[in-house]
């Protein structure tokens, strides 16, 4: 649809403090919809209720060229006007009957937004402000109703209609259609309403919840996509089980279904009993699927599934709320994937996606607080501050209050709120009412945009024996944010002996001033410090450790997340240092990575974690003035020397966790990671079979982790394999989208001098599209986290990236949108670099007939 809200010279910008309770309620709401792809008639009767003590006419938002084709009050036609896209009536009581009629038209709606088709069915996606594009409704999660729906539609193509709650009745129609109604006991905002209708199979289970309900359970996909959800089918059931015995919480209605589509925005989304998913968070099967796929689809699984509670029983009152919903259920999602298998490498992966995605977002011009105040475009604050940060908020008050006490605390708040829309801070009251903690400097999380920076340094004072801690934090300015207050941190915290290894002293330093000193008496050996355990405060850590006690640590800590670190910071400084001064010493690294591979006592997904060289864009994320060129250098030297130096071990690493039959299991899962690890060291270096290697696992794999993994091998190469492996990795997943998207992005990601021309030219090729986000993604978006290969010093990466997300915006604003950040970060090159860069946004903002969403993007990158 070409009807994207274009930006208008002045875009209306909504604040945090401007939030008024609604003037009209809207108790009960029955919706009629005749389904055609080309044009649906949707008709809308609602009761609706003057709040007490309130006044002034209904208003009913629209949008995406929205008209009443009808509107009557109480069974009689109606006076009504339009301002702006919103649908005025001034109503003479305080309780009336509004009936509205329009018609729209699914299959021409690219934005994805509102009621679409995707391959052949149709289907709903109304977070954020999707529903306005239905129907003329109040579209503010505070704003609860009761829905009926009733859909018509052609029972040949159409021969599934879905729709929130429960089944209520159905039937044939004589002209080949049929209907279906379902009803939806519980009150929720329209940004949870869905329907979906098509030809689809459905794989059915059921759950018994603890208080003995039968609840239905399915999961619908094409026909032939029905042996790929066993496993989110698996994932379903032990989320509702752990919802159970770790919340309490018990699922509400007797059926619960998914639908996944293949055009989707987002993730997945919550609707109330009917979730409708992004294909690829659904759909796994070892052919097509990597291990770190079947992850995804549990973990998503069951963040959809977690919304039941946090989310939908209890709601958001405004959007600025939006981590209430979106920080607590991360976290537990976290905390579920950490239960079915190991807890240290899901902390690894969550801090490692935090650090790839968060804190370059905060150390940025989109920075913004977990509770935004202001925006002009919401679907462009769905970020992973929202998300990731959120979740390490509500992470942080688990750590402060402890397991018990916190669990007091969620109780409570559902309790409390149950069928109410709500705020972050009635979170935290929650909190506090229930643990007795006083957690006002505690909210500055909620406020405070920019990540917090403690210098820990500790000084052993030999005659006293006792060691002193000096921790000072810091949080930089950020937009519309220039002085900060200190924050509340949990600092886990350990000392270890230099001398035997043994753990000194352990605790927790909850830090709350800009400077604080922490004495530990009786210590006679030389301290080493290990803080930040478990990566307990979201902070950027900087202390004096010296390479060999970070050496040290690596071997002796005893959580395992703060081993992982030292190895890991071990390598940046190691890193920066090579990427400042041209060269540096990699001997600690070897030493350490030789000593972590040597230690049979090590889970191998816990040593792959290890193994992993801080990515380019992390070492960038560290420098004052980031030059890709001397960090690709860098730390192709550093893989160079650590595949050298360890040739043989990788060698034995790869022989020892290659496998010919496929298992799916932690421990299987952790030895496909390490393997391919040890494959790319053989080529980086310098093996003579590692090509050859490579190949073999790309055609003799069982499964898709090993075969993209040696793929990804390849394409960094030039050995002649690349091509053949390329080419029938494509012949042999050409009709499998999914799969098709990662050929798209294994050579997006390749490290290759040729990728910017390679992307320019996939772009062409005839499966690429702008119009599903997945394949737009999977190009673009990989390309953007290319550092080298975007930073192309000619400038082609910059204006592709703009190119593409002009185009994108005409069809798609908010998938556009989310492609802008990597533009933004203009400031942190050099000069021209920062030019090229900037003369992009400053072209697109130029461009006639920009989406708000776009436009706000790219004016805030500029600004
Ligand atoms: N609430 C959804 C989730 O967490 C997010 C979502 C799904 C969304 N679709 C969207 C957000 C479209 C914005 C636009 O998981
Ligand atoms: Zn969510």
């Amino acid at each position: 649809m070409l009807d994207a809200q274009t930006a208008p010279a002045a875009p209306h910008v909504t604040r945090r403090e401007d939030y008024a309770p609604p003037v009209w309620l809207v108790p009960t709401i029955d919706l009629v919809f005749d389904l055609d792809p080309a044009r649906t008639s949707v008709s809308a009767t609602m009761q609706v209720e003057l709040k007490e003590g309130a006044g002034g006419p209904l208003r009913l938002d629209g949008g995406g060229g929205l008209r009443p084709l009808t509107v009557a009050v109480d069974g009689q036609p109606a006076e009504w006007r339009m301002e702006g896209d919103q649908l005025v009536l001034d109503l003479a009581g305080r309780a009336h009957e509004v009936a509205i009629a329009v018609e729209i038209a699914p299959e021409a709606n690219t934005q994805l937004m509102g009621l679409y088709a995707s391959g052949g069915l149709l289907c709903t996606q109304c977070e954020a402000e999707g529903f306005r594009r239905i129907m003329f409704f109040p579209d503010r999660p505070d704003v609860l109703s009761r829905y009926t729906v009733r859909m018509t539609a052609d029972k040949a193509r159409f021969p599934v209609l879905l729709a929130n709650g429960d089944h209520v009745g159905g039937g044939d129609l004589d002209d080949g259609r049929h209907w279906a109604q379902w009803r939806d006991p519980f009150p929720k905002p329209c940004y949870l309403f869905a329907l979906v209708a098509g030809d689809l199979a459905c794989r059915a289970d059921q759950f018994i919840t603890r208080s003995g309900r039968t609840v239905a359970l399915g999961i619908y996909t094409a026909q032939s996509d029905l042996p790929k959800t066993e496993h989110a089918m698996a994932a379903l059931k032990a989320s509702m089980a752990w919802d159970e015995q770790v919340y309490g919480r018990e699922y509400d209605l007797a059926v619960f279904n998914i639908v996944a589509v293949g055009d989707f925005n987002f993730g997945a989304m919550e609707n109330k009993g009917l979730n409708i998913f992004n294909s690829r968070y659904i759909l796994a099967d070892p052919d097509t699927a990597t291990d770190a796929d079947y992850d995804a689809v549990a973990g998503v699984v069951a963040h959809e599934y977690f919304h039941n509670w946090s989310g939908n029983r209890v709601t958001c009152r405004d959007w600025f709320q939006l981590s209430l919903k979106e920080g607590f259920t991360v976290f537990r999602d976290q905390q579920f994937s950490a239960d079915q298998g190991s807890h240290a490498v899901k902390r690894i992966e969550d801090v490692r996606a935090l650090r790839a995605a968060q804190f370059p977002e905060d150390a940025g011009p989109l920075a913004h607080p977990i509770r935004p105040e202001s925006y002009l475009e919401i679907g462009n604050f769905y970020t992973a501050t929202v998300y990731n940060k959120g979740a390490e908020v509500i992470r942080m008050l688990h750590t402060l209050l402890g397991a018990e006490r916190f669990r007091k605390g969620t109780d409570l708040y559902f309790t409390r709120h149950d069928g109410t829309a709500t705020t972050c801070d009635a979170f935290v009251d929650a909190m506090e009412d229930a643990s007795g903690e006083d957690l006002s400097r505690f909210r500055l999380w909620y406020s405070q945009a920019g990540t917090p920076r403690v210098k820990a340094s500790l000084v052993h004072e030999t005659g006293g024996g006792r060691a002193r801690l000096t921790l000072e934090q810091s949080v930089p300015a950020t937009p519309g944010q220039r002085d900060k207050q200190p924050m509340v941190l949990p600092l886990r915290l350990a000392l270890f002996s230099a001398e035997t290894g043994k753990r000194l002293a352990a605790q927790m330093v909850v830090m709350q001033d800009a400077r604080e000193e922490i004495v530990f008496e009786g210590v006679s050996e030389r301290p080493i410090l290990s803080i930040n355990r478990d990566f307990s405060a979201p902070v950027i850590v900087e202390t004096d450790r010296s390479p060999a006690d970070l050496a040290f640590l690596s071997a002796h800590d005893d959580d395992p997340f703060a081993r992982y670190e030292a190895v890991q910071q071990l390598m940046l400084d190691t890193l920066v240092a090579g990427a400042a001064r041209g060269e540096a010493d990699h001997r600690p690294v070897i030493a350490a990575v030789r000593d972590t591979l040597a230690d049979a006592h090590l889970d191998p997904a816990f040593v792959a974690e290890t193994m992993l060289i801080p990515t380019e864009s992390f070492v960038g994320d560290q420098m004052l003035v980031v030059d890709p060129e001397a960090i690709r250098r860098t730390r192709d030297a550093l893989r160079r020397d650590l595949g050298r130096e360890l040739l043989e071990q990788w060698r034995a690493i790869y022989a020892a966790n290659h496998s010919n039959r496929f298992e799916y299991n932690p421990t299987a899962k952790g030895m496909r990671r390490l393997k391919t690890i040890a494959l790319g060291f053989l080529a980086v270096g310098g093996a003579e079979d590692a090509a050859a290697l490579a190949f073999g696992q790309f055609n003799d794999a069982d499964n898709m982790t090993d075969r993209q993994g040696a793929l990804g091998v390849l394409a960094n190469g030039t050995a002649p394999e690349r091509e053949t492996a390329l080419a029938a990795f494509y012949d042999r997943y050409r009709g499998d989208s999914l799969v098709l998207d990662k050929w798209f992005t294994t050579q997006a990601l390749s490290m290759r001098a040729d990728t910017p021309e390679q992307v320019e030219r996939l772009a062409r090729h005839p499966d690429f599209t702008l119009t599903n986000p997945n394949r737009l993604r999977s190009l673009v978006g990989a390309f953007t986290a290319n550092q080298y290969a975007f930073h192309d010093p000619s400038g082609r990466g910059y204006r592709f990236l703009a190119d593409m997300v002009l185009a994108a915006d005409r069809l798609n604003p908010q998938t556009a949108a989310k492609l802008i950040p990597p533009l933004g970060r203009w400031r942190r090159l050099e000069p021209t670099r920062a030019a090229l860069m900037k003369a992009e946004l400053e072209r697109m903002l130029a461009t006639p007939g920009l989406s708000k969403d776009v436009f706000e993007q790219v004016s805030k990158s500029l600004a």
